[in-house]
């Protein structure tokens, strides 16, 4: 049954509106980053919101939740009442709930301390919180959404789409007032396809108790999933709103980008016989928490993928290997062992990492956009008398040109980028170390499909170079376009090594479970 299906049997008929914006501006300073937006959200539809990065998204669900003010004059209604813009207790008050894309738990405690965090309302007459009433409350809230684990393990031992779940029952906490639209945040830009499928089925329930949804996503095959109306935003203007049966991939990708994607610069394929036959990277006996006896070869040129669910080890995997968590069994960099929590040592042979929390562990939030760029290595900016800034902002602005990086400006503070673009900066700081070794975690989390583009041809280009590429990745498309074979794990292990030549996503996936 499809979401529309379900919200035509709901209590509200499906065309009233749960949610309205008009008129929606924002401006920063003396950037104008929403000009007149408009949208809106009907009872029990999932609405999709997409657009560039850097094209207005969260700045719009910001002010929603009450984070930023609007600039005057913009209108907001939830269902027949008011909403005070910019008035974070009232957004909650009118049903307003949010699941932002760092889902905001912490990670230490368990799932019923992270939900008992936000749910004072439990407290007993006394003051004192009761255990029982909020460890059978939160198995409700959890158990309603058709989740059955255990609450009482810590929430980084429990899988992406079971924390993503903690994090949505948390919003959903009927504490005070009615939830009516629960707007998502980029929910699953770390999620397999495997646990988002499982995400679908909790948002169709989360539907069928009233709930509307905003959706936000890069992914356009999941958005044409799920979403009955999809609004798109192009560079912080209303591009359109449309229904689903009017929309495809293409049309998304035009309307988001206003443009067809660019064509990857021409390769000559590859002959994997003629590859060096000493392997850039080696890897033999890799242990850690979870990986377990990996052994691995990358010749240079090559691009060997990583596949897996949340608990495979998939997500280890990169900071073993780089050598910043500690680890049993041997990386060998073109022939020389590395010795175990040595980052600065694996740089020195080559290897570089783009990690996948990289704005948490690489983002310096008070730096320009251009020293996030070139931090890694400023020597060819060295001279007698100092830093020769020029040719520095000149390379940071090549890297900002190629990326596509929103606002072209290298003297903006990174901070005020917006998630996708911070990730490009990112990116950009590694790539131009032209590694030996390139360890890619998740490279086109958060960003827009034309970036995505831009960053697989610069990959892809790398090689060329002689680069070997590690490539872990949560997204099955991206592993079989870019990768020349994948290795699956389960379990910690690898349970197979495949050549991407004539393998689909979802045989991939398939190979996951
Ligand atoms: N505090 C701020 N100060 C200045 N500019 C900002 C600030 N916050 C956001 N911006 C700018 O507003 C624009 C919109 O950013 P926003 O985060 O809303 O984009 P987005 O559509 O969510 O992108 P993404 O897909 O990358 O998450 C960007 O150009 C960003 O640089
Ligand atoms: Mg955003």
């Amino acid at each position: 049954m499809t979401p529309g299906a379900i919200s035509a049997a709901g209590l509200t008929s499906s065309t009233d509106s749960a949610l309205s914006v008009t008129g929606l501006s924002k401006t920063f300073g003396f950037s104008r980053v929403l000009q007149g937006v408009n949208l809106e959200v009907r009872a029990a539809e999932v609405h999709g919101l997409v657009g560039q990065n850097g094209s207005g998204k969260s700045t719009l669900i910001k002010i929603l939740a009450g984070y930023h003010q609007p600039d005057p004059g913009a209108v907001g209604m939830v269902g027949l009442r008011t909403l005070k813009l910019g008035d974070s207790r009232h957004a909650f008050a009118t049903g307003l709930r949010f699941v932002h894309q760092d889902l905001g738990l912490a990670p230490a405690l368990n799932a019923l301390d992270n939900l008992a965090l936000t749910s004072g309302y439990r407290r007993s007459r006394s003051g004192t919180i009761s255990w029982r009433r909020v460890r059978a409350a939160a198995e409700e809230s959890l158990g309603r959404l058709g989740y059955d684990f255990d609450i009482s393990v810590p929430v980084s031992r429990l899988s992406a789409s079971e924390r993503t779940g903690i994090a949505i029952a948390r919003a959903l906490d009927s504490a005070g007032s009615r939830p009516r639209v629960l707007v998502m945040d980029e929910p699953t830009a770390a999620l397999p396809v495997a646990e988002v499928d499982r995400l679908f089925q909790v948002l169709r329930t989360v539907l069928m108790g009233g709930v509307a949804i905003v959706y936000v996503s890069h992914r356009f095959s999941e958005v044409l999933e799920i979403c009955d109306r999809v609004t798109v935003l192009r560079d912080g203007r209303n591009v359109a709103t449309r229904p689903r049966p009017s929309l495809d991939q293409p049309t998304l990708i035009d309307l988001t980008i206003g443009r067809a994607l660019p064509l990857p610069s021409e390769l000559v394929d590859r002959d994997p016989t003629t590859m060096d036959p000493v392997p850039a990277l080696k890897v033999r006996s890799l242990a850690g928490r979870v990986i377990d006896n990996v052994d691995l070869d990358i010749c240079q040129g090559e691009i060997v993928g990583v596949a897996g669910l949340t608990g495979s080890g998939r997500d280890e995997l990169a900071d073993l290997i780089f050598g910043v968590s500690p680890r049993r069994g041997q990386v060998i960099v073109g022939g020389e062992v590395v010795p175990s929590q040595r980052p600065d040592l694996s740089m020195r042979r080559g290897m570089a990492l783009v990690p996948a929390e990289r704005l948490l562990k690489a983002g310096l939030g008070r730096m320009t956009v251009r020293e996030n760029i070139t931090i890694g290595n400023l020597r060819g900016f060295l001279s007698r008398f100092g830093l020769k800034r020029e040719v520095e902002r000149q390379e940071a602005q090549q890297w900002i040109d190629r990326l596509d990086i929103v606002p072209k400006d290298t003297e903006a503070p990174f901070v005020t980028l917006s998630g996708g673009n911070q990730q490009k900066a990112i990116l950009a700081r590694v790539l131009r170390l032209s590694p030996r070794i390139l360890v890619l975690d998740e490279p086109t989390q958060g960003v827009d499909v034309g970036a995505r583009a831009a960053i697989h041809d610069i990959v892809r280009q790398e090689t060329r170079r002689g680069t070997g590429v590690l490539l872990i990745s949560a997204d099955s498309e991206e592993l079989i376009s870019l990768a020349d074979r994948v290795a699956v794990l389960v379990h910690g292990r690898i349970a197979g090594m495949y050549s991407t030549r004539d393998m689909t996503p979802s045989m991939l996936t398939e190979l996951t479970v």
